[in-house]
């Protein structure tokens, strides 16, 4: 058996060229979804301050911002509303409204982008005015089977308003079911569920809330999401997604749960997501700001990871500068 000086592995990283060739290509624009945030009015772009890069956009402002986003080949979007408090109340309801903010935005990008994939998160959080993910009762407990019903009229008013696919985030058990049953009722059944299947009750979201004006206002979420040191629940929910009709699965955070992303993916054949959440990206954010790394290099190490550990399809922040990360579609 030779060994060295016969065997040198460095050869095969001498070049730019080789280490191209024999390292696995870093996922490219067409498996990265972007999540944005959506608001009520026109001519609004307001930066979010804890995600640099990111903006609330009235309908008319995200059409223009998308322009350059749909022609780096990107994958999809995911649509996010934020409402003020007079579109909150206790049940949602403003969610389902066929005038709804997050309606007339679907109906809106698929006019104009009638190729680019819409997605819609599919949850109560930022339209109760409790801020929970669910109905709750008096003594603020959030009521399961009365939530999987709101979610599925929320799911339908986005099908209807052309969303090619619906991606319930608020962790009921049920849900998936409920809203394929409703989905294929209505004549919908060629909408695309991503569930939210293995969701954490996670610290990383709060840029997120903070841009979402999400945040529970009482109490956490711990009761819906999961608990980040139990195995065998995490795959659980994945599973039982699988079997109730979800069409794409999702681990959410996704860097903090690389090894949930391998096992989900040992143990499905269904396309696995990952949501690299608000605070992955904040963080890398900070961190460049402070002079610690560069930050593109950063990112792209990130998504290189996160693809490494199985994940086919990113939803990602980063996925509006996919130029600088260099993981656009060159022609
Ligand atoms: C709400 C929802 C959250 C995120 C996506 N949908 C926040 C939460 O559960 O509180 C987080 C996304 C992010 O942090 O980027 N159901
Ligand atoms: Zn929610």
């Amino acid at each position: 058996m030779s060994t060295f000086p016969e065997i040198r592995l460095r050869r095969l990283r001498r070049t730019e060229g080789l280490r191209k060739m024999f390292g696995q290509p870093l996922p490219r624009a067409e498996k990265f979804i972007w999540p944005v945030f959506v608001v009520n009015g026109s001519g609004e772009k307001i930066p979010i301050n804890s995600m640099p890069g990111q903006f609330r956009y009235s309908v008319d402002k995200l059409i223009e911002a998308l322009a350059p986003i749909v022609k780096t080949g990107i994958g999809g979007i995911m649509l996010f509303g934020v409402v003020d408090e007079n579109h909150k109340s206790i049940d949602a309801n403003y969610a389902y409204s066929s005038k709804g903010l997050i309606q007339k935005a679907v109906a809106a990008v698929k006019k104009e982008y009638p190729h680019l994939t819409v997605f819609t998160d599919v949850c109560l959080c930022a339209y109760t005015t409790h801020g929970h993910c669910g109905l709750i009762d008096s003594s603020g407990i959030v009521l399961n089977d009365p939530t999987i019903e709101i979610l599925a009229k929320i799911a339908l008013s986005h099908a209807e308003a052309g969303a090619d696919a619906v991606a319930p985030s608020a962790m009921m058990d049920g849900q998936i079911c409920e809203i394929r049953n409703t989905l294929d009722s209505n004549d919908f059944s060629d909408t695309i569920l991503m569930s939210y299947s293995t969701k954490y009750a996670s610290s990383m979201y709060g840029p997120f809330r903070n841009a979402a004006d999400s945040a529970p206002g009482h109490g956490d979420r711990k009761s819906y999401q999961l608990p980040y040191n139990d195995l065998n629940q995490a795959l659980r929910e994945s599973e039982f997604d699988e079997f109730e009709g979800a069409d794409i699965l999702m681990v959410k955070p996704a860097l903090f749960y690389l090894d949930i992303i391998a096992k989900l993916a040992e143990n499905t054949k269904l396309p696995i997501a990952a949501y690299n959440v608000s605070g992955e990206y904040s963080m890398i954010h900070a961190s460049a700001e402070k002079g610690y790394g560069d930050l593109y290099a950063m990112a792209q190490e990130s998504i290189a990871a996160i693809s490494r550990a199985g994940a086919g399809i990113i939803l990602s922040y980063w996925a509006n500068q996919l130029e600088e990360l260099e993981l656009y579609r060159k022609r």
